[in-house]
């Protein structure tokens, strides 16, 4: 499926022009993405569930490595259908939600969300946030939408349309406009990842007291950095393949398996994952944690194709070196 193309002068439209989510929701459909107001900063938003609409997220922000996106949602239902809320998440939810505040918790399988939105971890993190725009953008899609913050990697995230244009003009397909976000900061993201305690992991629009009077006291967990180079026993937040990783291989020892870029003729005789066959990177990028979560399945040695160091495949190289570090 090819994605819509760029417009060179992103449009602005009103986020409560009944017209223009109509037009947003098209646009998301066919795997563009939007960016769209919420109660703490504009997000990002493309279909969760398509990997190729989700690499060209992470394209538009040129970020440089994959990190994992919150899935946005329209009611708890959905969330539910998503991620498994225990106790303390059910009363969480129900305290803040709709609000600035993320829940991280084990994922469902099988899972509609990409591997790629959940940067091939186990866990999700879900929000159902107070903006009427993405709410109605996920019911017209029935699908979560992923939104990291609407700004270019590196930069500080955008509390008005105005932000989000300067920062990401010709790199996305639509701006709604819905004023500036009342909150101003990025929501509040809590772990429900150990059973009973929950920790969190980045303070933001819903303040650690707030939640303590549903839950009692709270870990505080830091998000792992994931741009710094940390080693890979720290990086919590990281799939990593069990496989030892090889890298730069321009082809399979024997008893590797192979994950290839590029034309390369298929091969019966091996376990061989193409991330890409006519060496495009965002494609790549939407196959990455498939791929290696496949050959991982079948093989304790995975030997990788040498990837451009350019677009995505800054992001692409990125995470395999983290995959192939010594753990
Ligand atoms: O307010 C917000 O949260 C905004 C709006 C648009 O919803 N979004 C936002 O997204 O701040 P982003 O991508 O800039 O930050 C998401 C954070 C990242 O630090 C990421 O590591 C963390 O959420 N995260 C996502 N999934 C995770 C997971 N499964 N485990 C741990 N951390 C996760
Ligand atoms: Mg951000």
């Amino acid at each position: 499926m090819t994605r819509p193309a760029l417009p060179s002068n992103t449009p602005i439209l009103s986020a409560t022009d009944l017209a223009a989510l109509d037009e947003a929701a098209r646009i998301l459909k066919a795997g563009g993405c939007v960016a769209v107001p919420t109660e703490t900063v504009y997000g990002l938003a493309c279909d969760a569930t398509h990997a190729e609409a989700v690499a060209g997220v992470y394209e538009a922000k040129g970020r440089p490595s994959f990190n994992p996106l919150i899935c946005h949602v329209d009611t708890i239902e959905r969330a539910r259908s998503l991620i498994a809320l225990d106790s303390a998440g059910e009363q969480l939810a129900d305290a803040f939600w709709p609000g600035p505040l993320t829940l991280v918790a084990r994922r469902r399988t099988p899972s509609p969300v990409s591997d790629l939105a959940a940067a091939g971890l186990d866990s999700l993190a879900v929000r159902l946030p107070k903006s009427d725009a993405l709410r109605a953008l996920v019911a017209k899609l029935d699908a979560p939408l992923a939104a990291p913050s609407a700004n270019a990697s590196g930069t500080i995230s955008p509390t008005t349309a105005q932000h989000v244009k300067d920062s990401l003009n010709g790199r996305i397909h639509l701006i709604l406009d819905g004023g500036p976000c009342p909150v101003g900061v990025e929501s509040t993201i809590v772990s429900l990842l150990e059973p009973g305690s929950p920790a969190i992991l980045r303070p933001g629009g819903v303040a650690r007291e707030a939640l303590e009077t549903v839950c009692g006291g709270l870990d505080h967990t830091e998000v792992t950095n994931h741009s710094a180079p940390t080693s890979p026993g720290q990086l919590t937040s990281h799939y990593a393949p069990n496989a030892h990783v090889r890298l730069n291989a321009t082809g399979p020892q024997v008893g590797e398996a192979y994950l290839g870029f590029g034309a390369q003729p298929e091969r019966d005789d091996l376990v061989f994952f193409n991330l890409s066959q006519k060496g495009d990177l965002v494609e790549a990028a939407s196959n990455l944690f498939t791929g290696l979560r496949w050959l991982d399945s079948l093989s304790d040695r995975i030997a990788v194709a040498p990837i451009p160091e350019t677009g995505l495949g800054e992001a692409i190289n990125d995470r395999l070196r983290r995959a192939a570090a010594e753990r």
